[in-house]
């Protein structure tokens, strides 16, 4: 049975691709902040995304038990709140929790970073563009910036999307397929009751960066299926 671990699995996006790979028959493991809202048929792993402690602590837990992934689904994320804590969730979290794991995911394994329409690097400010945008571009880098958060939501998901990139690029040798996913403008707490898509289109986004075929794309930016950038 293959094996995914999915952050914000609580609610909204995460919480109905968890419920779609279980079905498929998939082990999901929930990255929750309470295990209570686990869903049903997962195994909950506790993860804080905003606390390096609880994000390290998780790696270590999977390790010691010789979990291995054959998909990590960087899903959990905030819209609002001061710009230091946005980055803490949506970009510190999955780089640390990513690299963490390196170790733990499996030949041809398949990460997701969920990104966000708002996070093209073509709209955002100049200097932050070409930051992200750079050759040499490092995770150090990204850290650093994370630690400025030079903008909020939309700039953070840019970082996601340049993350992506450098993930693909460390992890190729295994062929290991990173992209960053967008799944839309979806009706969830985040989205709103306006949101045009439905939580099952947006998972279903997400779906299609899991499930990507050996010979799929890696270190790009996708909404069902089609480039965005
Ligand atoms: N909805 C949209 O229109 C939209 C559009 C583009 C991109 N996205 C992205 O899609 C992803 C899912 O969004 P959503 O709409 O499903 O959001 P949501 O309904 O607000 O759910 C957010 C999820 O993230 C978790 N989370 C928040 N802070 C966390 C933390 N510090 N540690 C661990 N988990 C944390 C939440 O867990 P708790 O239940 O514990 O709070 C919840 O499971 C996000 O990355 C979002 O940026 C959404």
């Amino acid at each position: 049975m293959p094996t995914v671990l999915i952050t914000g699995a609580s609610r909204g996006i995460g919480r109905e691709l968890a419920r779609t790979l279980t079905s498929l028959g998939w082990d999901v493991l929930a990255g929750v902040r309470d295990p209570l809202t686990a869903p049903p048929g997962t195994r909950a792993e506790r993860v804080d995304m905003a606390d390096r402690g609880s994000v390290m602590a998780l790696a270590h837990r999977l390790g010691a038990s010789n979990q291995s992934l054959d998909a990590l689904v960087n899903n959990a994320g905030i819209y609002d709140g001061p710009a230091r804590r946005i980055w803490d969730v949506n970009v510190l979290g999955p780089l640390q929790l990513t690299r963490a794991l390196e170790p733990l995911l499996s030949p041809g394994a398949r990460v997701v970073m969920v990104t966000s329409g708002l996070g093209k690097l073509s709209s955002q400010p100049r200097e932050l563009a070409k930051r992200l945008c750079a050759a040499d571009l490092s995770l150090e880098d990204i850290e650093r910036m994370a630690h400025e958060a030079p903008g909020g939501y939309a700039a953070s998901k840019a970082a996601v999307t340049a993350m992506a990139r450098i993930f693909a690029q460390r992890l190729q040798d295994r062929g290991i397929l990173v992209n960053a996913i967008s799944p839309g403008w979806v009706r969830t707490d985040m989205g709103g009751a306006g949101a045009p898509r439905s939580v099952q289109q947006g998972a279903a986004s997400l779906l299609w960066g899991v499930q990507l075929p050996a010979n799929g794309p890696s270190g790009g930016a996708f909404e069902d299926g089609e480039p965005i950038e």
